[in-house]
């Protein structure tokens, strides 16, 4: 497999990691042929993040969003077609990402709202508190070509709903709403945290069950600290992770016993 310079690959059947900037890895993979059954991913946010309170150091390529554009339309070139997107996005600079996505065939279907969990925003007297992660939900193709949602009970329908007539038929029951009060979408336990922002496993399973099937095959090109793969792993669904960091690869074939 001809693998660009830089570009370091290890893994099995079930996860395969790349090291190295995930533009270059994108085209190695179209240039191979490779389609995915799902887009899961956190990618830089362009607010030049760093941590309040650790101070820790500073993602790399999120002091611009010059990237976002090459970036979208490989997404559209490696998802199968009606399949799902699920792109963690800052609510200042996602206008870029929409407008990246939907300009290479994408149809957004929601911005769904994730509690962030334990640590809210610091708000202020000018802004007010950020309590909710912001994620774009996009299919590939036109709106009716989008792939439905698998039966899932990750809600579970309430006493009001199962007497209302108008939930009929029963599948109706688990109509997901856009705002996920029922998880939350970072890690915030000092004792798991491997990375200053990263995703909480279960929200991620929550975004496969309905998304993917067993075996479907998954890509995040911005793993951080591999908590996509670890959601696959958990689900058996098998997982491409791009990392751009020695650090945090080195924390995601740990985390995916790799
Ligand atoms: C927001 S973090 C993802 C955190 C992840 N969700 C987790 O739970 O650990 C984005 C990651 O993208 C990486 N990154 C930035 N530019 C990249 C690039 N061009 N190719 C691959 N990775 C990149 C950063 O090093 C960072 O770890």
């Amino acid at each position: 497999m001809g693998i660009a310079s830089g570009i370091q690959k290890s893994g099995t059947i079930a996860s395969y990691l790349y090291k190295g900037d995930c533009l270059e890895v994108m085209d190695e993979l179209i240039n191979e042929g490779v389609k995915v059954d799902a887009i899961i991913t956190d990618p830089p946010y362009g607010i030049d993040y760093q941590s309040f309170r650790t101070k820790r150091e500073k993602l790399q390529n999120d002091d611009n969003l010059d990237w976002v554009e090459g970036f979208t339309t490989r997404c559209s070139k490696l998802l199968k077609h009606g399949q799902h997107l699920y792109c963690f996005v800052d609510p200042e600079y996602s206008p870029e990402f929409i407008l990246g996505f939907r300009q290479n065939g994408f149809k957004i279907r929601n911005l769904l709202s994730i509690p962030r969990g334990g640590s809210k925003g610091v708000g202020g007297d000018r802004i007010f508190q950020q309590q909710n992660e912001f994620c774009i939900f996009a299919t590939l193709g036109k709106k009716s070509e989008g792939r439905k949602f698998n039966q899932t009970q990750i809600l579970k329908p309430s006493e009001v709903y199962l007497k209302d007539k108008r939930y009929q038929p029963k599948e109706w029951l688990y109509r997901l709403p856009d705002v996920w009060h029922w998880t939350k979408a970072s890690e915030h336990n000092s004792a798991n945290k491997l990375h200053p922002t990263q995703k909480y496993v279960p929200c991620i399973e929550d975004m496969l069950h309905i998304s993917t099937n067993e075996n479907d095959l998954v890509l995040d090109p911005f793993m951080g600290s591999g908590t996509t793969g670890v959601a696959c792993k958990n689900t058996n669904r098998r997982f491409i992770g791009i990392e751009l960091n020695d650090n945090y690869f080195k924390i995601a074939a740990e985390r995916l016993n790799l």
